[in-house]
């Protein structure tokens, strides 16, 4: 299906099982927000994730997904995702994307947020100001029947103007009843993404992560799933599940709590 996804339009009663997951997804980060701070560990976020999401009855989508280990992923400063929580401690200095992903009664919420903890490089701010910055901006360019390949041009055209780059190797996604499914949603414009378009009732993510230095990431050959950076310098990522709606982009994992549009970190 190179030039519909006519398939993945949700009806009705799904769009609002997916804005039930999302609605929670973004409590889920809210309830979080304090506690991700100098001195917790990851894995002791991961906790806070695993149990506030079974006590509301619901799953945490990470935990066994291909065999990843943990509730959720926590990224910190040269990580570009899937980081795997567990004895860090978070520092003064350090910036942290913590990556959640909730399955609400078989439908799924997926978002993330890049923190800061304390002062932080000017490096670190600028790339988490962009990540935050592009996300908003590739939401914005977007309309029902936009070619895919819109929300690789907003992004690029705002990475490279501040002299970051756009990691390549890792994209957005549909997501529904499954975690990943179509369409691609790559933060970079590519040949399928400029064939395929934004019907009214797709569901995906967008989830631009941006690089103080080279695009080119790396895999971790022990732990099989943490990403970092080629040349070792920070990367943020920002993460909202949207809903194409018939007049405009839907977000449906915006916090109560959390950086709105336009905040300045
Ligand atoms: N939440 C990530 C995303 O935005 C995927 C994590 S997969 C996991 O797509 F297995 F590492 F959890
Ligand atoms: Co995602
Ligand atoms: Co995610």
């Amino acid at each position: 299906m190179l030039y519909s996804l006519k398939k993945l339009r949700l009806s009705r009663y799904e769009q609002d099982a997916m804005r039930n997951a999302g609605r929670f997804n973004a409590q889920l980060l809210d309830y979080l927000r304090p506690w991700i701070k100098a001195g917790v560990t990851t894995g002791e976020i991961d906790r806070l994730v695993y149990e506030y999401t079974r006590d509301h009855g619901h799953v945490p989508a990470p935990l066994g997904y291909q065999g990843y280990p943990k509730s959720c992923c926590t990224s910190v400063n040269e990580v570009i995702c899937h980081g795997i929580p567990g004895d860090y401690e978070l520092r003064d200095g350090d910036i942290v994307n913590v990556d959640v992903t909730t399955k609400v009664d078989g439908w799924h919420g997926d978002q993330s947020e890049t923190f800061l903890i304390g002062e932080v490089s000017e490096e670190a701010r600028g790339v988490t100001q962009c990540a935050f910055d592009c996300l908003h901006l590739a939401i914005q360019a977007i309309k029902p029947w936009s070619r895919i390949a819109e929300i690789g041009d907003a992004i690029v055209a705002e990475a490279t103007r501040r002299g970051f780059s756009v990691v390549e190797d890792y994209i957005g996604h549909g997501l529904g009843r499954e975690f990943h499914q179509k369409p691609n949603v790559p933060h970079v414009p590519t040949r399928q993404a400029r064939a395929e378009r934004l019907e009214p009732g797709v569901c995906f993510t967008i989830e631009p992560m941006i690089n103080g230095g080279t695009k080119e990431s790396v895999l971790d050959r022990t732990d099989g799933w943490t990403v970092r950076t080629r040349d070792g310098r920070v990367s943020a990522q920002f993460e909202h599940t949207i809903l194409m709606g018939e007049e405009h982009p839907e977000v449906l994992t915006v916090t109560k709590l959390g950086p709105q549009p336009g905040f300045r970190f």
